[in-house]
């Protein structure tokens, strides 16, 4: 076969970024981390520990899982291989988690699970309705899939207003790239509930935040529904979310699946101190247990507690939760930990969560 010079030196740029440039990037990133961990850890540990504590008491967004059964199988998530029980909350005991919740202060719910969709959820809509009425409750959010985020729910989902923030994950702008993805073949099913929805928006007059996160390599960001995006976006109707490299869901996800469908694995972080998901984001999932981590840890090896036994309060400030954070900042992390590489440590200040930085400068002020 003839190669063009043009295309030669395209195929010897793009091995340099692969195998030079990209992972010395991550390298020097990775070199970056340590240096700047260390010097935190070493000087500052006090610091950072005395303002996160402060900042605990209450869960800055409270991940409900509604359900945790999903109609995808998404080539990046571990869902496909869950072995824990499927199960959807019963309403009853979403009403009173929810009451505990505001009783603490809490003004921010999530209903996006570890794994599951919310439009599988049977009562999805009561939820909203419920977190929609009590004004205590500031905002909402969930991500979906959007399989079955139809037309006819547009309407009724924009009557939640700038109290909700759909999400829908986008597993690529051509039929194939999403098939191999989603692990479905749904591409213009979705596309089409997008474009409804945004419609429906628009007509309304809706400020509702409505974003697409990008599960798909940027080489395929392109083709005609990603130039639609696009005029969504100078429009305001849209905005996007973009996330480059895939997480291995504590070794769930292989980096070779991830590879085959041009996504790129997270590299395993440098660990050192506790990981800043145990200081903010518990879950309640939908068999009433309490489990640290709303993110990464699909089994739920991380409970703290039983909402059929103790308060969320008790839960949220008992000994469970103070052991798992001691366990961590002695680097004696549970299994689930030790292979996850979504860790942060909270002495990162180049990955540490904004949120948690802004919470604990205002409880500093106080
Ligand atoms: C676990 S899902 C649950 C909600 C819903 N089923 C969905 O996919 O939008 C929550 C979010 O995590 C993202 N996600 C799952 N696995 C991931 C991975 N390995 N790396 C980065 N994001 C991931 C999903 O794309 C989704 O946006
Ligand atoms: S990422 Fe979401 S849609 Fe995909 S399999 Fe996991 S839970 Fe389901
Ligand atoms: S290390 Fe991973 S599994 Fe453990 S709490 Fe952090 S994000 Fe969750």
């Amino acid at each position: 076969m003839n190669y063009s010079f043009g295309q030669r030196s395209q195929t010897a740029l793009s091995w340099v970024n692969t195998h030079l440039l990209r992972p010395s990037r991550h390298y020097l990133g990775w070199l970056l981390d340590l240096v700047a961990t260390e010097y935190c850890f070493r000087l500052q540990r006090r610091s950072i520990r005395q303002i996160l504590e402060a900042t605990r008491q209450l869960p800055q967004n409270l991940h409900l899982e509604g359900t945790n059964i999903c109609n995808a199988k998404c080539v990046f998530c571990a869902y496909p291989q869950m072995e824990r029980a499927k199960e959807t909350m019963p309403m009853e005991q979403f009403r009173r988690i929810v009451d505990e919740y505001v009783a603490m202060g809490g003004k921010y719910v999530s209903l996006t699970p570890i794994v599951g969709d919310p439009f599988v959820d049977r009562d999805l809509f009561q939820r909203l309705d419920d977190l929609y009425q009590r004004p205590q409750i500031e905002g909402f959010d969930f991500y979906t899939n959007g399989i079955l985020m139809k037309r006819q729910l547009s309407e009724k989902l924009l009557r939640y207003g700038d109290k909700l923030h759909i999400q829908v994950s986008w597993g690529g702008f051509d039929r194939q790239t999403y098939h191999a993805i989603m692990g479905v073949d749904y591409f213009d099913l979705v596309r089409r509930n997008i474009e409804a929805f945004i419609e429906a928006k628009r007509k309304a007059g809706s400020s509702m935040r409505f974003s697409l996160a990008l599960r798909c390599p940027p080489s395929n960001w392109v083709g005609d529904f990603w130039e639609q995006c696009q005029h969504y976006i100078q429009e305001g109707l849209l905005d996007l979310q973009k996330v480059v490299m895939f997480d291995s869901w504590a070794g769930k996800v292989d980096g070779e699946a991830l590879k085959n469908v041009g996504l790129e694995a997270v590299l395993p972080p440098y660990k050192r101190g506790a990981c800043e998901l145990l200081f903010r984001k518990p879950v309640v999932l939908a068999n009433g247990k309490v489990n640290a981590c709303a993110c990464r840890d699909v089994e739920a090896e991380l409970i703290i507690g039983d909402l059929n036994e103790s308060s969320l309060a008790e839960i949220w400030t008992g000994h469970a939760i103070d052991e798992l954070i001691d366990r961590h900042e002695r680097g004696d992390f549970p299994d689930v930990c030790k292979r996850c590489t979504w860790y942060t440590s909270i002495y990162n200040p180049r990955k540490c969560n904004a949120r948690i930085n802004k919470a604990a400068l205002a409880a500093m002020r106080e």
